[in-house]
């Protein structure tokens, strides 16, 4: 596996992460055995930049990493994040960045996760009203006191970054970004690349939509978090699949798996780009980590944008209940 490095300064990891959502249910359901199969394929492959959150079904993504790394103790770059809550009265779901919140956040997450120290801190959601200064103040608190090894944010803005590196130095951003998801272009990854941050990719296989197994939105189960989102709701959805069938076939003519060159695509936009596909299972992590092995070159690069142009999704990656907390610069 190839690696790169988590920002300026930062520690080299796999290119390709593993995103530990899917541990947690997010778009079906799976047990705490089949994450650590897939934690051990991992392993094997050399995927060692693992990415969770606290939030990721209350605890239980990090509860399965914390107890695969105690039973098989090994080096793992460990990212979390925290800043989102639920309100014990309404259940609505609270953005909180205050240090109090943070504080508790990140002890009970290196509790679940079985650990005195995470790799990479990030703020899952910025909170409107507090200044991106203070945020990035407590943060380094938790960084002199060992805690944390580098901090970032998700979902924000460049001007927003630029804010927060002028207090302190970020690994790196978390955003969402794939061949149908393309807004970082427009600042972010270029913000990134200018300031030495890391910019990992989250949802790099569109939720599922760029791989060889389309999925069905009618079995979508409760809580699967496409039920709600535009791009797979009719008739957004039938037209996402048509123009997807042409990557597909595109892929199949390259010799690869559509999974593997979305990941590679993602890859070839710049060495300080890391994507984190999702996955609960040990086969799709298999075929995830031939992304690696894919070098793309310009022609083929310009194939991909001809079947797959920027722009041209049907429907908002994110529906308005969604959207809350995600900086918007464009
Ligand atoms: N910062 C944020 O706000 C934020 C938001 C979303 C996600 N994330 C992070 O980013 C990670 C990745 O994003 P994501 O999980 O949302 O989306 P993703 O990686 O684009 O796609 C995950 C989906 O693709 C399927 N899949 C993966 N590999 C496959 C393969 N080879 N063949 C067929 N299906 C495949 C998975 O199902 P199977 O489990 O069946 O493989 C799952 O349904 C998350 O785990 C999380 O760590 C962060």
């Amino acid at each position: 596996m190839q690696e790169r490095q988590l920002g300026e300064g930062g520690p080299m990891v796999s290119a390709i992460g593993l995103g530990c959502w899917s541990f947690a249910g997010a778009y079906g359901p799976t047990s705490e055995a089949e994450s650590h199969a897939t934690l051990a394929v991992a392993r094997d492959l050399g995927i060692d930049f693992l990415d969770t959150a606290d939030v990721y079904g209350a605890g239980v993504s990090e509860r399965a990493i914390g107890t695969f790394i105690k039973a098989n103790p090994g080096q793992y770059t460990i990212a979390t994040k925290g800043g989102i809550r639920r309100d014990k009265v309404t259940n609505k779901r609270l953005f909180d960045n205050s240090p109090a919140h943070l504080r508790t956040a990140l002890e009970q997450s290196l509790s679940d996760l079985g650990v005195d120290h995470v790799a990479l801190y990030y703020v899952h959601r910025r909170e409107d009203e507090r200044p991106i200064e203070e945020v990035v103040e407590t943060l380094v608190r938790f960084k002199d006191e060992g805690k944390v090894g580098g901090i970032g944010f998700s979902e924000i803005s460049p001007a927003s970054l630029r804010r927060a590196y002028a207090v302190h130095p970020v690994m790196a951003v978390q955003s969402e970004y794939s061949l149908w998801s393309r807004m970082p272009e427009l600042g972010m990854i270029q913000a990134c690349k200018d300031l030495g941050v890391a910019f990992v990719a989250f949802s790099p296989l569109g939720r599922g939509m760029l791989t060889r197994r389309t999925p069905d939105p009618a079995s979508f189960p409760n809580g699967d978090f496409r039920k709600d989102t535009p791009r797979f709701t009719e008739p957004n959805f039938s037209y996402n699949v048509k123009a997807i069938n042409g990557f597909k076939k595109l892929a199949a003519d390259m010799g690869a798996t559509p999974a593997a060159l979305a990941i590679a695509w993602v890859l070839a936009q710049g060495d300080h780009l890391l994507p984190i596909p999702g996955t609960r299972s040990a086969e799709h992590l298999r075929e995830n980590a031939a992304g690696a092995e894919l070098s793309l070159d310009e022609a083929d690069l310009a194939e991909i944008s001809r079947v797959l142009p920027p722009g041209f999704a049907h429907g908002d990656r994110y529906s308005f209940a969604q959207l809350a907390g995600a900086e918007r610069y464009c």
